[in-house]
């Protein structure tokens, strides 16, 4: 959850590690800091809050230079909590991204010898370690030495006062690269570093790389050249204020990127879904609501198929066979939950598909079979264009599998026009701006579903949840009457996502039963039905819907973040990719 950026030998190194900085700011923003070493010494700034807001920084600039954005771990929010942290010998400085699972016994051990902690975070327990075992001056075989007394996914990088570079990836992306002067970069994603490098190595867990002061370094013989579509790197917010703006207005032309050119692929994962006997779904957060769609899709053409929750996979482990297919789901493909499901999925020999949107990531190279999102980088934290990708892929997997067929690919091109359309038009967009300033004082907000609509209640409530605060519960409105119905009250908000399927007259009669309790019934469905106190009307599409529900979704909790005056693209407490567990 934490950004590492680095560069060494370029006389803008300084500079280059801010702009790096703040280009990964997403993975975690509560502090910062950079080290620099020159002259034979090392020097740090560092700040509480985000990068983001710097324009210039006191350090001058160097020629070798690391940084780090954090999102806290272990220990508070503090300046003395950022990173990098110096050895006390001031030999080196170190940033880290993941946890040290193992520290407090370290930690104990460390100051049975006498080391006097100045920090309450892990990391420091690393850079204690390495002083005790390397002194002043770092050699391969004692780094390992103390490597190999850490566990847990905990990526490091050092820079010595003399300019040299260790970095050692266990667990947390790092990827090193080089541009066409020598020069090299470190960064936890490939997005950032290729503004910088043109040829780039992602480290594999367990590799320590060494560059000496002169860059020579034991980096394999050459870095692969890397050619990535700029577009699937281009991170800038253009025309929006915000990239979660951006990023909900792209839709209709990424989720034509999902399936374009890829039905070979498809084809490919439609076979292994046939000749496999168990189908397990998985994600986290908003990846496991869409593996909750897909399952609920897949299981209209095969049996045996569950939704699995990364975080929850024990639950399922006993399942797990040969002969089993996993179906992975991860924007960033860094999730530390769903990377360990995925250690364990493997050992159990169950074949690995990955659908994931960053290039390049863990995920993408555990896998047996990967199908990129190509929806270009999704900077904001909430996910919006991943997210409907994701179900996206599924309803195409699900059609071949019907239809033996690519013909869904002009029914997205249809459902893509009209999307751009209702978007654009804005027609509802006033609908929804008033109904943010109807919710902008409520303290809780219900959002019913049913069947094919349940995932989207349940991605609507975290969108609402995660960029607004404001409390959403999403659930099958089949559960209103079990209980949940106690909560309504005058002027309770409740959304009600409607479609035309089997589901619809229960749907109506829910939204009667909390209106006649005093609820306000919010209808967003593509007709308007008497019983609504509010209505959004979707695009006339109704194959689509379990889609266009959630960028009503993601519209309302941007439009309500505004009113509220936060940041809609770095919500507080969170940051885009949890790499740690
Ligand atoms: C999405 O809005 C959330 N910020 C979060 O739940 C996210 O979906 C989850 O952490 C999984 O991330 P991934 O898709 O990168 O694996």
């Amino acid at each position: 959850m934490c950004g590492i950026y680095a560069c060494l030998g370029d006389s803008e190194a300084t500079n280059k590690v801010l702009a790096g900085l703040k280009r990964i700011e997403y993975r975690g923003y509560d502090s910062w800091g950079i080290a620099t070493s020159k002259d034979g010494k090392l020097k740090l700034e560092k700040y509480v809050g985000k990068i983001s807001k710097v324009k210039k920084i006191s350090l001058d600039n160097s020629f070798f230079a690391i940084g780090h954005t954090r999102w806290a771990t272990h220990g508070g929010v503090t300046k003395n909590n950022a990173h990098p942290h110096l050895a006390k010998n001031k030999s080196f400085a170190l940033v880290q991204n993941g946890v040290l699972e193992n520290y407090s016994e370290l930690k104990k051990e460390l100051q049975k010898d006498g080391y006097k902690f100045t920090t309450q975070t892990d990391t420091e327990v690393i850079v204690a370690l390495i002083e005790q075992v390397c002194g002043e001056n770092i050699e391969a075989e004692k780094l390992n030495r103390v490597i190999k007394k850490l566990t847990g996914r905990n990526t490091i990088l050092i820079l010595t006062k003399n300019g040299q570079v260790w970095a050692h990836r266990q667990g947390s992306p790092l990827i090193v690269g080089k541009d066409q002067k020598e020069n090299y970069f470190f960064s936890s994603d490939l997005a950032s570093i290729s503004h910088d490098a043109k040829f780039y190595h992602v480290m594999e867990n367990g590799e320590l790389i060494h560059l000496d002061q002169k860059l020579t370094s034991n980096l394999r013989s050459k870095i692969v050249l890397q050619k990535i579509s700029q577009k699937a790197l281009e991170i800038d917010k253009g025309e929006y204020k915000h990239f979660m703006l951006k990023e909900i207005f792209e839709q209709p032309e990424s989720l034509l990127k999902v399936i374009q050119n890829k039905q070979e692929l498809l084809k490919k994962i439609a076979n292994k879904i046939e000749s496999s006997t168990n189908i397990y779904v998985v994600g986290a957060g908003s990846a496991s609501y869409a593996a909750n769609s897909i399952s609920h899709q897949l299981r209209r053409v095969k049996d045996n198929v569950y939704h699995v929750p990364a975080y929850d996979y024990n639950d399922f482990a006993k399942s797990f066979k040969k002969n089993d297919l996993a179906i992975i789901l991860s924007q960033s493909g860094e999730t530390a939950d769903t990377i360990e499901a995925v250690e364990f999925l493997k050992s159990k020999g169950v074949t690995i598909i990955s659908v994931v949107n960053m290039p390049g990531s863990s995920l993408m190279q555990m896998a047996d079979l990967a199908y990129p999102l190509d929806v270009g980088a999704e900077i904001g934290v909430a996910s919006t264009k991943a997210l409907t990708a994701h179900m996206l892929f599924g309803m195409a997997l699900v059609d071949y599998l019907e239809k033996q067929n690519f013909s869904f690919l002009q029914e997205v091109e249809k459902f893509c026009q009209q999307l751009e359309i209702w978007l654009r038009k804005q027609k509802e967009e006033k609908k929804i701006q008033s109904l943010a300033k109807f919710l902008r004082r409520k303290n809780d907000l219900y959002i019913l579903g049913r069947g094919q609509l349940l995932s989207s209640a349940l991605e609507f409530a975290l969108k609402v949840k995660e960029v607004s605060y404001l409390h959403a519960e999403g659930f099958s409105a089949g559960e209103l009457k079990h209980g949940v119905i106690a909560l309504i009250e005058k002027n309770t908000p409740v959304i009600c996502l409607l479609a035309s399927d089997q589901h619809r007259e229960d749907m109506v009669s829910a939204a009667h039963e909390v209106q006649a309790r005093g609820a306000k019934v919010i209808g967003i469905a593509m007709e308007k039905e008497d019983v609504f106190d509010y209505f959004i009307q979707l695009p006339n599409n109704e194959k689509f819907i379990n889609l266009s529900t959630i960028v009503v979704a993601q519209l309302l909790t941007y439009e309500l973040a505004l009113i509220k005056k936060l940041d809609p693209d770095k919500p507080r407490n969170l940051a885009k990719s949890v790499t740690v567990k």
